[in-house]
């Protein structure tokens, strides 16, 4: 396990998890937390859950939607827009929109409102910036980076941000994008605006990336993939996976002993098929987290299949108390 995850490894007092130790998410001082995974493994139901625990720990967070998906909803809230509003008691919430990155990156940059303006209005500009390898990644962290160093009246406004970011295929350029565009840009005020992303990224102690994936093979064999060039080559601080939707245990060893005996005497009622399909979803499933487990050395973070979806109410609470209690939050 690397330096920055605690050793301290807990057991759940429940042991709704059988024969599984939760690790620990470093989330008590982190500044900002990237939360990417497979398309449609719930990385949106992570980033609320995971924004609701921490501001339910009493920091003030922001979580930012990067691409359109169902951020709003989950948090309680309508559609987000560019501008953070208020979902919960200190947690805002707020959608990333491109021009108004643009934007920002350009006024950051030159200074001079007027000169911005008249650069951002220009067509040619405009044409540049969709075209430019790794301009929309870069306008992405430089949004994300304002954020986590805004401050107001001497004071941070948000103690942590959480990014509902785009699905591995796109996350990774993302994350690279400091890197990638580093090796192009050694001076002037765009190479320092790349070097303060990179420090912030690559810093153990203020960035978190939080890998997504359900306990199927193709998402799992993806996340091992990510998390090994993310923490690889590109340095990147990686928790330890978090495997949603694990379908619950509903059979103990004797009602297995009893479904057998059952099935052996030729039965094939309705109600053991559906038993068996159960048992043996999560046995696939549980073979999933092991099959993690073994490829990344340590134990991932396991949140419920919850039958009404995290939409539901309530349902984003519990995966929130879940998370609090992986990562060692107290309300
Ligand atoms: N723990 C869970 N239990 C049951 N359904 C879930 C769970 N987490 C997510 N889902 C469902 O999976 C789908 C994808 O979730 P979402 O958070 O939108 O994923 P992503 O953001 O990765 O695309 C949604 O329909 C959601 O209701
Ligand atoms: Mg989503």
């Amino acid at each position: 396990m690397s330096n920055w995850t605690s050793s301290k490894l807990t057991l759940r007092a429940s042991g709704s998890y059988d024969r599984d130790v939760p690790a620990r998410l470093p989330l008590a001082a982190q500044r900002l937390v990237i939360v990417t995974g497979k398309g449609g493994v719930g990385k949106s139901a992570v980033t609320a859950a995971l924004a609701r625990a921490v501001a339910g720990a009493g920091r003030r967070v922001l979580a930012v939607e990067v691409t359109r998906g169902g951020l709003g909803p989950l948090l309680g809230a309508g559609t987000l827009g560019p501008a953070p509003t208020v979902v919960a008691p200190r947690l805002q919430a707020t959608a990333l929109e491109p021009e108004e990155a643009l934007g920002d990156f350009v006024q950051g940059i030159l200074r001079f409102r007027m000169l911005a303006r008249r650069l951002l209005e220009s067509t040619s500009f405009q044409v540049l910036a969709a075209a430019a390898p790794g301009l929309p990644e870069l306008l992405v962290l430089h949004r994300l980076l304002g954020w986590v160093e805004e401050r107001r009246l001497g004071r941070r406004v948000y103690d942590l941000v959480v990014v509902d970011a785009p699905a591995s295929g796109h996350s990774l350029p993302l994350l690279a994008a400091p890197r990638t565009l580093g090796t192009l840009t050694r001076f002037g005020p765009v190479a320092q605006v790349l070097a303060r992303i990179q420090a912030l990224l690559t810093d153990p102690s203020r960035t978190l990336v939080c890998l997504v994936t359900t306990p199927e093979e193709l998402a799992v064999r993806e996340t091992i993939e990510l998390h090994r060039e993310l923490a690889g080559p590109l340095g990147l601080p990686v928790a330890p996976p978090i495997v949603n939707a694990l379908p619950p245990r509903r059979f103990g060893r004797r009602d297995e002993a009893a479904l057998a005996r059952l099935e052996a005497t030729g039965g094939a009622h309705a109600y053991l098929v559906a038993a068996r399909y159960q048992l043996e979803r999560r046995r696939r499933a549980l073979g999933q987290l092991t099959a993690l487990r073994r490829a990344l050395h340590e134990p991932a973070v396991s949140l419920p299949f919850l039958f009404a979806g995290p939409e539901a109410p309530g349902g984003v609470a519990r995966l929130a108390a879940d998370l609090a209690a992986a990562a060692g939050l107290t309300a």
